[in-house]
């Protein structure tokens, strides 16, 4: 079972490491986010793989830069045909707008899908703004930054689950909305401060989430994206067989689960309600993405040049997209 909303993050050393990933994953995840520690090791040949694996990227680079260099870090970025990217919001206002500008202009002269373009607002590690220099609350910050990506013309935010239904609210629908921060009931937070279970960042609003340390730091990845897909279906209404017998405490809760670090609202599985019962993870067809959900697609391109044809994701029969590589 797949779900469009989940973005894998690799953060992993090597070109192998994220490919053996990949190859776990892939049945059922078809969005991956490529960032700092990968890129700086694999360069772009992950994306490559990425894109001749007919799998969508999410280059994370945050670019923080002079308006120039930024727009044309955000060409090049659209020329390899990543579906997202993002810049920090706190570069400004010129800076967004210059991002914006040159993935336009670079994709239609190629005639190849624009990516959407988001805008890093506080990150989710960050709990103290005054020890930047900043005066302001984190809410307050966040949503200051995001009117102003969106009058910028970028497509969305990257914001932590705390903010998600204050951004919809202000933003819009069709705003889009990416959020990491994601951890499993009772699971550590790691560096992160402002979390929640995958089943309440959807529920508050958010398009995608990120997770990438509750499922590449599993013994078994593949069986965590499992009981993540399975949950954000759950959440769209879709319920899953149940199969009374396999009671497990890894399962998500739906709805509650929004948790500040070291809060007393953290979920545990003695706290379940009905609603969290077990589920059986198995197979099923693509479930459609609801109209008007706010898509990244793959845009065709080759290890050293852009193709004009756009390419939707392939799925045969299997629900597997089938490899070129
Ligand atoms: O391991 P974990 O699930 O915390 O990973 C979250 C991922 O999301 C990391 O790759 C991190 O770089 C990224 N990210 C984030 N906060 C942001 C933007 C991106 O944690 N504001």
């Amino acid at each position: 079972m797949r779900s469009e909303k989940l973005i894998v993050a690799l953060d992993v050393s090597t070109e192998d490491d994220a490919k053996e990933l990949i190859r776990q994953l892939k049945k059922d995840v078809t969005f991956f986010k490529v960032g700092l520690q990968l890129f700086t090791s694999a360069g772009s040949k992950i994306i490559s793989y990425l894109h001749k694996s007919h799998l969508k990227t999410f280059l994370d680079l945050k670019f923080f830069d002079v308006p120039a260099t930024v727009g044309k870090a955000c060409m090049e970025a659209t020329k390899k045909g990543v579906s997202m990217l993002n810049v920090h919001a706190l570069g400004g206002r010129e800076m967004i707008e210059r991002a914006v500008d040159a993935t336009g202009n670079i994709a239609e002269k190629l005639e190849i899908r624009k990516p959407l373009l988001l805008a890093v607002t506080v990150l989710t590690s960050s709990s103290n703004l005054g020890e930047i220099g900043l005066a302001a609350e984190t809410k307050d910050l966040v949503l200051k930054l995001a009117l102003m990506a969106k009058e910028a013309g970028a497509d969305g935010v990257v914001c932590s689950p705390q903010e998600i239904e204050a951004v919809r609210r202000e933003c819009g629908d069709n705003f889009v909305i990416v959020t990491p921060g994601i951890r499993l009931p009772d699971q550590e937070p790691d560096d992160q401060k402002r979390i929640a279970t995958p089943a309440a960042a959807i529920k508050a609003g958010a398009d995608y989430i990120v997770v990438g340390r509750p499922i590449t730091k599993a013994e078994d990845p593949l069986r965590v994206v499992q009981i993540i897909n399975a949950s954000i279906h759950d959440m769209e209404g879709w319920t899953p067989p149940v199969k009374e017998e396999e009671v497990s405490d890894q399962v998500l809760s739906q709805g509650e689960g929004l948790q500040e670090e070291g809060g007393d609202n953290a979920v545990s599985s003695q706290q379940m309600t009905p609603q969290d019962r077990p589920i059986e993870i198995r197979e099923t067809p693509e479930i459609p993405v609801p109209e008007g959900t706010p898509s990244a697609s793959p845009v065709e391109t080759t290890e050293d040049s852009v193709t004009k044809e756009e390419t939707t994701l392939k799925i045969d029969e299997n629900g597997e997209p089938p490899l070129s590589h």
